[in-house]
């Protein structure tokens, strides 16, 4: 009869198994379905038998919500970064270089460069014992519990493997996930991601395992460290960690010369694009690790290997039409109408044209074959013309003198490149967007789609902001398809609203250029709205980090009446115009840095940071000399206390700390 234990232990090895034929080999044996069953069946007898616990088991890869911070980590190996190449010219520069250090005939191994999160794995009798983030590239992050969660890490090794190694290795979005998320976030109003590799860093930050898990994040493994490795090339100990069950990508070439070198380059600037995953250049490395031992290191960078990076992804095609966006305080946003295209990644209709000195500047036609780019931000833009293809040249584009939707006259404010519509009480566009940003979770975060938005405008029941406080239920009932519960829901929700704090109040407004963070930053500074609203340019711009534009925004702002007519509706209505007193609850704190660690009975970590700032401490997250006390949950982390007590700082319990602060 088998025992628990060997029922545990077989069950983890064949799921192992399934992982690795599906997210390693993309060669799935089995359904999803039998594979749920079996992951079902080994939690269940995993927690019928606590003893066998092992955090490298197949289970483990579903995270668990228990937040807990990072313990820094001190590399064995630096981490390095690569000296980086952007032309053909430098690329022979790199082998001709090599070859003078070397003398003697050499092998370069080009791979792809991955655009991720570089980590570091550390595996010992086969087992994954440590995850690292790059940090300084001294120490880093230990990690282990997220890398956990990515499926292609193995968790136990098979086949001979060195005893104690570490293996480098990129960790990344691909772009179906990456824009899965980024959907899930616009729904959910949380600011988008610009490309994987912020999505990937970001992701494998997250103090929450399951949610790491939830974003599926891949990997690929390129560089191994250890004092007794198998092979004596690069690329051998790279074949060697795949058969141990490590992803190792298959587009490497081993190259015998330059133009080897060119041919792969040139192949991947174009292919690359196919790939399901983003990469930014080419790694070149010397194959033998005797040579690369002789080549040795600069300060900073090995000398045996360099990054040639592409250019940004760019692609030429048609100008269809531009049309112009109205934004929430009026700005003119000009919008290229493409010929759909493939570009890094998604299909790219649309892109922005900045400005109108840019039209001008590129004298574009409709028709014309266009440039578009992909930078670090989200939108694409078009970043010039193919003037020479011109054949039938068509219309010129120029910017607009009136607004598209209302029909003022647009005006140009001193110092800014834009052009506003004037018309901010009329023009609907306007008007929907500053309702939309009101109820946005960041601000008022009522509960109301866009749809429901353009419904009650359409009905002459929401011209602003603050008739949402004027709804009343049989209103709403006379709409289509509204019942007694979705209308008591969104009442609920905009009563609750009046309790959000000055600052969300602040955000909610649209004063130009005063977004999230900025309003912060006044609401503390000036305390209420009259201050705000009664304050000099010269004032406003003694608070740190509001310039002149910051300033001149807000006091033209105050200088409109319908905006001073709303505010006075919404303080009629009884939101928050002035910092409440918890928020500024003490000084008892003032000037103690503070640590958080663990989990708590009565507060979450956000509210603990909270309660810090607003009696004047500061919440720091990694622990030194400086560090005031540690305010200290269950699991704390047991290197972090074994710091804390070597540097003799004081450890204090959640009941302590509400004692501190009473
Ligand atoms: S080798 C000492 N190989 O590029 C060996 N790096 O600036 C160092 N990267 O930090 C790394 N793909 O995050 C290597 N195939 C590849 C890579 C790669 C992406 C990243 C890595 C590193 C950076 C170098």
């Amino acid at each position: 009869m088998t025992t628990a234990k060997e029922e545990i232990e077989s069950l983890r090895t064949e799921l192992e198994k399934h992982n690795y034929n599906y997210y390693v080999l993309s060669q799935p044996t089995i359904s999803d379905f039998e594979f749920d069953q079996k992951l079902k069946s080994l939690q269940q007898k995993e927690s019928a038998h606590p003893e066998y616990y092992d955090p490298n088991s197949p289970t483990q890869r579903v995270g668990n919500d228990i937040s807990k911070e990072f313990n820094q980590v001190q590399h064995k190996y630096p981490m390095l970064s690569l000296g980086n190449t952007y032309s053909e010219s430098e690329v022979t520069d790199f082998y001709e270089r090599v070859s003078k250090l070397l003398n003697e005939d050499f092998e370069i191994v080009a791979e792809l460069k991955f655009d991720g999160t570089s980590i570091s794995l550390t595996y010992e009798n086969g087992h994954l014992i440590l995850a690292a983030t790059r940090g300084d590239g001294e120490k880093g992050d230990d990690i282990t519990n997220n890398a956990r969660t990515i499926r292609s890490i193995p968790l136990n090794l098979h086949g001979q493997y060195p005893e104690l190694f570490e293996i480098r290795g990129e960790v990344l979005m691909p772009w179906k996930e990456f824009e899965r998320l980024n959907k899930e976030r616009e729904r959910q109003g949380d600011t988008l991601f610009a490309n994987p590799r912020n999505a990937a860093s970001g992701t494998i930050k997250l103090l929450n395992p399951a949610e790491v898990s939830h974003r599926k994040l891949d990997s690929y493994l390129y560089f191994l460290f250890g004092d007794k490795l198998p092979g004596k090339t690069h690329l051998e100990n790279l074949e060697y960690a795949r058969q141990w069950g490590f992803k190792i990508s298959e587009h490497i070439k081993l190259c015998k010369s330059v133009s080897d070198i060119f041919d792969f380059i040139r192949y991947w600037d174009k292919e690359r694009k196919n790939l399901p995953v983003a990469t930014d250049g080419i790694v070149l490395k010397v194959n033998s690790l005797k040579q690369q031992e002789k080549l040795g290191y600069t300060a900073k960078t090995p000398r045996w290997a360099i990054a040639y990076k592409f250019q940004a992804e760019r692609e030429c095609t048609k100008l269809k039409e531009v049309t112009f966006q109205v934004g929430r305080t009026g700005a003119i946003t000009p919008v290229a109408n493409l010929e759909p295209v493939q570009l890094a990644g998604t299909i790219v209709k649309r892109a922005s044209l900045y400005n109108a000195d840019n039209i001008d500047t590129f004298d574009f036609h409709i028709g014309d074959m266009v440039y578009v780019e992909k930078g670090g931000e989200i939108i694409p833009k078009v970043v010039g013309v193919d003037k020479n293809s011109r054949t039938n040249i068509g219309p010129k584009v120029s910017f607009l003198t009136q607004c598209p939707v209302c029909g003022t006259k647009l005006i140009r404010i001193p110092g800014e490149s834009a052009w506003y519509c004037p018309n901010i009480i009329g023009c609907p566009p306007q008007i929907k967007g500053k309702i939309e940003y009101f109820v946005s979770r960041k601000a008022m975060n009522i509960n109301i789609g866009e749809e429901t938005i353009e419904l009650l405008y359409n009905n002459g029941l929401l011209k602003n902001s603050a008739d949402l406080y004027d709804l009343k239920k049989e209103d709403l009932m006379r709409l289509d398809r509204w019942g007694e519960k979705s209308t008591q829901n969104l009442l609920d929700s905009i009563d609750a609203s009046k309790k959000m704090p000055f600052e969300n109040v602040l955000n909610a407004i649209s004063i130009r250029n005063v977004g999230v963070v900025m309003a912060k930053k006044l609401a503390k500074n000036l305390k209420n709205i009259d201050c705000i609203k009664n304050a000099t340019i010269e004032q406003l711009i003694s608070i740190p980090d509001v310039g002149d534009i910051i300033a001149r925004s807000i006091v033209d702002f105050f200088s409109v009446t319908d905006n001073i007519t709303l505010i006075d509706r919404l303080k009629v209505a009884g939101l928050q115009f002035e910092l409440s007193d918890s928020y500024i609850a003490s000084d008892k704190l003032m000037g103690k840095t503070i640590i958080i660690s663990g989990v708590f009975e009565r507060h979450s970590r956000d509210e603990l940071k909270t309660l810090i700032e607003k009696n004047g401490g500061v919440n720091v997250t990694s622990i030194s000399s400086k560090t005031d006390f540690v305010l200290a949950g269950a699991n704390m982390g047991p290197a972090k206390r074994e710091k804390a007590e070597k540097l003799n700082i004081s450890i204090i319990s959640e009941s302590d700390f509400e004692k501190m602060i009473s």
